[in-house]
């Protein structure tokens, strides 16, 4: 099994591009740069001359908050975002926001190198800037003839602040890199990114960071028993998989481990109870998006030796109606063995995701965490600014989530999770029936969920924006790589 998933990560390298991200201990007037100040006064006047300073004067004082000066050799800009935003995390995300925005003008002048320059004095926010520019700069263009042509000038990120170390860089490049590869996976078609693959992915990624990595195949999955993920995979000429990704620090902070959960549906046609093409099944190439997010996180926290014990798990499978199809009216014992009538082959993700949550039983874990591209109701409720969630965990470790979720500016809207939505999926025939009819449907899907857990508990849908069809700042358009920092800013946390 191991080789087999060695061979295939040898020959299936995404084409895999970041930018470099450094912190820097001088600069030169012959770089291009980014001055960041609340007050044009800082500006250094070796960069500037007398002209060029009273027009920033004059550009700040007529509210702008970037202003470019192209000088002989070199774009000069300035950065003054005044502190007219109401929270912290929203001033953070101005920053990220202008990063991208500046990130256009640089890469229109073919500069390759950036550097940030503070006078602020207040920590993040050129790190904030940089990580906009960061993500901003992403591209997917292995399926370009063009690629090098294509591709962004800008190879390289210098950070000039005081208040930021070698180590905050460093972690910037850590979930920079984790959010690129969690886009290229999302971005991928299914013609390339089968469940193996998507696996083999895993296998790498594992590699790279240096967290441990199990594939289990059919023939195991099967022996398992795991009832939910092969239904779902009935329906499908490619194999599902089951990958096991463990990071376990000497000096972990948790006795027991955080479990992260993703949802790796690499395609969702409905399966018999098909979609329809346009704006449905169209997208279905990002139903991996939960996965991409969690093991990405994984890579980002291996990358950073966390003293944490981490583990995720992904169950995949495409969702097909080929003539073995799991049909609406069919009875399947779960891995846990409860039984589930499925009225609807497109609610397929709960069925894997059941599965996983069962197999995370036995490591008695501290907290679990999945994530899903699971209903539309989610998308339709919040649309694509932010997280639907809902769950079982204690009011310190909700609250915690959403800062982290604010400090990303990955936001969590908190649902209601009453007993009484579980009345909604009860089977006549089983214990639990996939569907629960036409109201609170994102609701219904999270207590089928929960049916699965005996632990403290949290669910993340992000079917609202896992891909964005429309170009979202530093987020950009298409695989956005929604869940990464979240994860990784809240283990961070955790570890400290
Ligand atoms: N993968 C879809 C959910 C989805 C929809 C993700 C839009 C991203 C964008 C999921 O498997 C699904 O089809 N859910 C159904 C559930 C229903 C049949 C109860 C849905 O939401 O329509
Ligand atoms: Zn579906
Ligand atoms: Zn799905």
């Amino acid at each position: 099994m191991s080789e087999y998933f060695q061979k295939q990560t040898s020959k299936i390298q995404l084409y895999r591009m970041s930018v470099y991200i450094k912190k820097a201990t001088s600069y030169s007037r012959l770089e291009h740069i980014v001055f960041l100040t609340d007050n044009a006064k800082n500006l250094p006047a070796s960069h500037f001359g007398k002209k060029e300073i009273d027009y920033v004067k004059a550009e700040f004082k007529n509210k702008s908050k970037i202003v470019f000066i192209n000088q002989y050799n070199r774009t000069v800009c300035v950065v003054n975002i005044s502190g007219d935003k109401k929270e912290a995390h929203d001033v953070v995300e101005a920053y990220r926001k202008a990063g991208n925005d500046a990130l256009g003008r640089f890469n229109k002048t073919k500069a390759k190198q950036v550097v940030v320059v503070s006078f602020i004095g207040k920590p993040g926010l050129s790190i904030a800037f940089a990580e906009g520019m960061a993500l901003g700069n992403y591209q997917f263009l292995k399926y370009r003839k063009d690629a090098a042509k294509e591709r962004n000038s800008v190879r390289t990120i210098l950070i000039q602040d005081e208040s930021v170390s070698r180590r905050d860089a460093e972690l910037l490049q850590i979930s920079t890199n984790a959010v690129y590869n969690a886009r290229n996976l999302v971005n991928e078609p299914q013609s390339y990114l089968t469940s193996e693959v998507l696996a083999g992915e895993f296998v790498r990624l594992g590699k790279e960071a240096g967290f441990s990595v199990t594939v289990f195949d059919k023939e195991k999955i099967t022996e398992l028993r795991m009832g939910g993920l092969l239904a779902v995979n009935k329906g499908s000429i490619q194999p599902p998989t089951f990958t096991i990704m463990e990071w376990k620090s000497a000096n972990a902070k948790n006795k027991k481990p955080v479990v992260l959960v993703g949802k790796g549906v690499v395609y969702d046609t409905g399966g018999l109870s098909l979609k329809p093409t346009l704006n449905s099944m169209d997208y279905m190439k990002s139903d991996m998006a939960g996965s991409a997010a969690v093991g990405c996180a994984m890579y980002a926290v291996a990358k950073a030796k966390l003293p944490l014990h981490v583990i995720a798990l992904v169950p995949s499978t495409d969702n097909r109606p080929d003539g073995d199809a799991y049909a609406p009216g069919d009875v399947i014992t779960m891995y846990d063995k409860t039984t589930v009538e499925v009225l609807n082959t497109d609610a397929e993700g709960r069925m894997i995701l059941a599965d996983a949550l069962s197999w995370a039983k036995q490591y008695q874990p501290q907290l679990v965490m999945d994530f899903a591209t699971l209903t539309g109701a989610a998308s339709a409720a919040v649309g694509p600014y932010g997280m639907v969630c809902m769950g079982k965990v204690d009011k310190g470790t909700v609250d915690a989530l959403k800062q982290s979720g604010d400090a990303v500016y990955e936001r969590l809207a908190e649902f209601p999770f009453w007993d009484e939505y579980s009345e909604l999926i009860k089977s006549d025939i089983a214990e639990l029936k996939n569907v629960g009819g036409s109201s609170a449907g994102a609701i219904t899907a999270g207590k089928f969920l929960q049916h699965f857990t005996d632990y403290p508990w949290y669910h993340f849908d992000i079917a609202g924006v896992g891909f964005l069809h429309k170009p979202d700042s530093y987020r950009g358009k298409n695989g956005s790589g929604y869940g990464v920092r979240f994860i990784f800013d809240y283990l961070k946390k955790l570890s400290q």
